[in-house]
């Protein structure tokens, strides 16, 4: 066995875990609090030399030919081996604790210099982060070694110093036995990945500070300390400031030795657990909207700036997220400092994941046939290796209000190490809670403190709640999977978090995308040669890679907004959703929309507590409207800098459609293969052989490149993963058409047809009716049926593709939203009128994929001088991109455009859920209806 297998060898010369904090040498720059500015801080980042071996056993005493690499950073980010995405699958043999004998390696060195000051006191080295393990060695020296990847790691390097030029060498493997507890879905990265410091501390130094702080005081493990408030005076703590995520009010301790200055920000508050189970923060009730967190940036790995943190950070604010899961291992120190500042209830887990084990035979062994003792989580030999993991975190973290949980890690099963885990950290820290997902599905339920689930399905959510046997409150650590195009469920999942007080919230599955930019291309798993991996599995966030938001995203943000509101026969019920903040701070402004244009609008203020509701009449008169396609209004909530946080819709008046019909044509010409109808500057050329319009010209001008189709495919969403089988099955992708009959009699075409996939019988057998009119106006009629028996469950769509022969045509429409949206996420979007063109609508999924859709429209106007009119509500979609081309693109640069418009006008879009890892689709958001009727009118614009 080589070392760094040896599971009970984790450490070697570490400094004992303590919280984090930075000293200062003097109080103001305590105060402060920037870190670099403290005489006692000396950051290490920046160019170092690196040499890297593919095998460790290559690397030899003396090397000569250093390469440069930036620390942090992640050598795969950096032209040293091929970044690799792993799922579940480890990426070596499942032998723990043994570890590939080809281990990569990589050496890192630097000087640093000690001045004299410094010479005088203690010094400390500090790697944030370094994977999967390393060996430190200063000026030649071995001092220790480390495991445990994202844990922090401190070494006291005092007695190898001299003053003046030091070296500092690290040699980093790529495997160790901590690789079998590093097992997380993701880019699996090297190196060190984090921030890398020195820190010069006074002689006989504190050594740890324990800061326990509730809603009426804060205890410091310390003698000699003050308390500051915000504006960094002595702190009146007779009458505290709570913190909340809301009101994020920090107080600093600062800790003083002899020349040290440790200022530590304080959050009072409280944790605990209601009798109807549900979460309270500082005694009140708080439903968590949540997001889980990697580290990831697809240039730089797992190293992320306090930048890119803060962005992170920002960007969760502005779709109201409150709560964040730092999947699946602990985040920065200032990660969490940021975490207090801005305002999250933050769950930390754990570095700890063994998901691979399920996978170890041949044979996929984990549901039906689960031997725990097969797990290194029940072997006693690897007990330290996981405390560690929970008892480092602890330690580092303890201080932070933000943290309301601790979460032993995700996906390893349930065993006695496990056990050991839970039991540390409930001696070590009663003000907290216990997460531990595992043991919750297992059976396990007493252990954890909260009930947790991953994508359980809402029936089953809900059932959750509702059942008296179960004495905890549900946490959903994982819902929503954010693949691609989605997710369509967060406002369903949320509304029963408000539904039942057990239902504490959950964490949408998962931030950003995780991709690798190769010239400008996002790339995946596969894309580099890699013996095991899960394609795009890792393209499954909640905003793109670069955190710009998708349509999911602004989903999610009306869905944990912080005010609800209800049509309540001529009033609205407006709820306040915020936990401790009056809706007063925001404005409210009210929009009387008119056919999809605002027509009046004016601007309240809401006085109304956390949790309750008012009614409020609605301030406009809308008799005095005369609408064609009806009256909404719209109900905004903005800050104070005019940022739109929540938004409701409310439709208060619907019109029929008005027929845009005149008398009945019936100057049909009709040949062998044809009929022909020409009137009012529009000729329609009907093709009997496909049921369907070949030819549309308007004033002397083609406006289609191919005949229109009936079709049902649609290009698989990441989310259609599942049922894409069953599509495919059916072979839904590979339709053809088959034209009963084609008749002509008075002003009306009869089709009689059927669609089937190739080798099938037919699934849908429908009569469409072509009704004609002189102002050149055809409305069209569908009536069908879907096949009794169709194990495909049910429809991707429903309706006509049609080719228009201009490229990217401009249109207006009068419908949902200038951001795409299904009928299961929609709540982002708003009835009004929009003007755009085909290539605005493309979204830049990282796998290509169906995209663009508009929900409940009633007109459509294309620059091409044709027209749509509902009969009642239809779904369009505009694009630049054929099905074929969007389904068979792997990548955003194998995208190619046919030339044309690609106009969809459908009966119905299927939802987008989120079953690319969550449940089915719910059935309310199918196209699982047997019968089907649709009309619509095409018209000259
Ligand atoms: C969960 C897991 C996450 C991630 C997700 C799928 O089961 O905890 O780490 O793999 O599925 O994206
Ligand atoms: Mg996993």
């Amino acid at each position: 066995m080589r070392v760094y297998e040896n599971p009970q060898l984790i450490h070697e010369n570490i400094e004992k875990q303590r919280s984090y904090y930075i000293p200062y040498d003097s109080l103001e720059k305590a105060l402060e609090g920037k870190k670099e500015k403290s005489a006692y801080y000396m950051l290490l980042n920046g160019e170092w030399d690196f040499k890297f071996y593919k095998r460790d056993i290559d690397v030899c005493d003396d090397i000569s030919d250093w390469d440069k690499i930036p620390v942090p950073s992640c050598w795969q980010m950096h032209g040293y081996e091929d970044p690799n995405y792993a799922n579940v699958n480890y990426p070596h043999p499942v032998d723990p604790p043994y570890v590939p004998d080809e281990n990569p390696c990589g050496i890192y060195r630097r000087t640093f210099n000690i001045s004299d000051e410094w010479g005088e006191r203690e010094t400390y080295i500090v790697f944030e982060g370094a994977g999967s393990c390393m060996y430190l060695y200063i000026n030649g020296e071995y001092v220790g070694y480390s495991t445990g990847a994202h844990n922090q790691k401190e070494f006291n390097i005092t007695k190898y110093l001299k003053s003046g030029e030091n070296e500092v060498l690290v040699k980093v493997l790529k495997w160790c036995f901590g690789s079998y507890l590093e097992d997380q879905d993701f880019f699996r990265m090297s190196g060190l990945f984090r921030d890398v410091y020195l820190l010069s501390r006074e002689v006989g130094h504190i050594t740890d500070i324990d800061i326990q702080a509730d809603d009426k005081n804060i205890f410091v493990s310390c003698d000699d300390y003050d308390i500051y408030d915000m504006n960094n005076n002595i702190a009146d703590l007779d009458n505290p400031v709570l913190w909340n995520a809301e009101n994020p009010y920090l107080y600093t301790v600062v800790v003083k030795g002899k020349t040290e200055f440790i200022p530590i920000k304080v959050g009072m508050r409280t944790v605990s657990i209601s009798d109807k189970y549900e979460l309270l923060i500082n005694g009140v009730s708080v439903k968590l909207k949540g997001v889980n967190h990697h580290d990831t940036n697809a240039e730089k790995g797992w190293t992320m700036s306090e930048e890119d943190i803060r962005l992170d950070l920002e960007r969760m604010k502005e779709l109201n997220i409150n709560c964040i899961r730092t999947s699946h291992y602990p985040p920065t120190p200032e990660f969490l400092n940021m975490c207090d500042e801005l305002g999250f209830y933050v769950v930390d887990e754990a570095d700890l994941e063994t998901h691979g084990f399920c996978n170890r035979n041949s044979i996929w062994d984990y549901d039906g046939t689960r031997k725990p003792d097969e797990w290194i989580h029940s072997m006693p030999e690897w007990k330290g290796a996981f405390t560690d993991r929970i008892e480092k975190m602890i330690e580092r973290d303890k201080n932070h209000p933000c943290i309301f949980m601790w979460s032993t890690g995700n996906e390893s099963d349930h065993g006695v190490n496990h056990r050991e885990m839970i039991k540390w950290a409930r001696n070590r820290d009663t003000s907290r809670i216990i997460h531990c997902e595992d043991a919750s599905r297992l059976g396990f339920v007493d252990y954890p403190d909260v009930h947790s689930r991953m994508y359980t399905d809402l029936h089953y959510t809900e059932e959750l709640a509702k059942s008296p046997i179960l004495q905890k409150p549900v946490f959903l650590c994982e819902y929503s999977h954010a693949m691609g195009n989605g997710p369509g469920d967060v406002k369903d999942y949320v509304e029963l978090f408000y539904k039942y007080p057990k239902l504490i919230g959950g964490c949408i599955w998962e931030w950003a995308d995780h991709t690798v930019l190769v010239d400008g291309v996002g790339k995946y798993g596969g894309d580099f040669e890699e013996m095991t991996h899960d394609g795009n599995f890792c393209c499954d966030g909640l905003v793109f890679h670069d955190r710009s938001f998708k349509a999911g995203s602004m989903s999610a943000k009306y869905a944990y907004q912080t005010f609800a509101s209800e049509l309540n026969g001529n009033d609205l019920k407006i709820t306040n959703r915020y936990d401790f903040t009056n809706l007063n701070v925001d404005k409210f402004v009210l929009e009387l929309v008119c056919d999809g244009e605002i027509v009046e609008k004016t601007e309240i203020k809401l006085d109304i507590m956390p949790h309750e509701f008012k009614g409020i009449a609605i301030p406009f008169d809308i008799s005095k409207y005369d609408s064609k396609l009806g009256i909404h209004l719209n109900v905004y909530q903005l800050d104070n800098d005019g940022y739109e946080k929540g938004f409701v819709q409310h439709e208060l008046k619907k019109n029929n459609t008005v027929a845009p019909v005149d008398e009945k044509f019936t100057g049909f010409v009709d040949d062998r293969n044809f009929i022909y109808a020409e009137t009012n500057g529009i000729k329609y050329t009907f093709d009997k052989l496909y049921g369907s319009f070949s030819s549309i010209v308007i004033n002397g001008e083609e406006k289609l490149s191919d005949y229109i189709r009936l079709s049902a495919w649609r290009a698989p969403l990441d989310n259609d993963r599942r049922i894409v089988l069953k599509w495919r099955d059916e072979r839904l992708d590979k339709e053809c058409s088959k034209v009963y009959s084609c008749t002509v009699e008075d002003n009306k075409i009869f089709v009689s047809a059927s669609l089937a996939g190739v080798s099938r019988a037919p699934f849908f057998k429908y009569n469409a009716v072509y009704e004609f009119f002189k102002n050149g106006t055809v409305k069209v009629s569908l009536d069908g049926n879907v096949r009794e028996v169709f194990p495909s469950e049910f429809l991707p769509r429903l309706g006509f593709e049609i080719m228009l022969d201009k490229e990217n045509d401009g249109f207006t429409d009068w419908g949902m939203g200038d951001l795409e949206n299904y009928c299961d996420m929609n709540n982002h979007a708003k009835f009004g009128k929009y003007t755009t063109n085909a290539e605005n609508e493309y979204v830049n999924y990282i796998m290509p994929q169906e995209h663009g859709n508009h929900t409940k429209t009633r007109v459509l106007e294309m620059d091409c001088g044709l027209k749509f009119v509902g009969d009642d509500e239809f779904e369009f979609n505009v694009s630049q991109y054929s099905v074929k081309a969007l389904e068979e693109a792997m990548h955003t640069d194998e995208l190619v455009k046919n030339g044309c418009t690609n106009l969809r006008i459908d009966y119905r879009v299927s939802g987008t859920g989120s079953a690319s890892c969550g449940p089915v689709l719910e059935k309310k958001y199918r196209i699982d209806e047997k019968k089907i009727n649709f009309s619509f009118y095409i018209c000259k614009k």
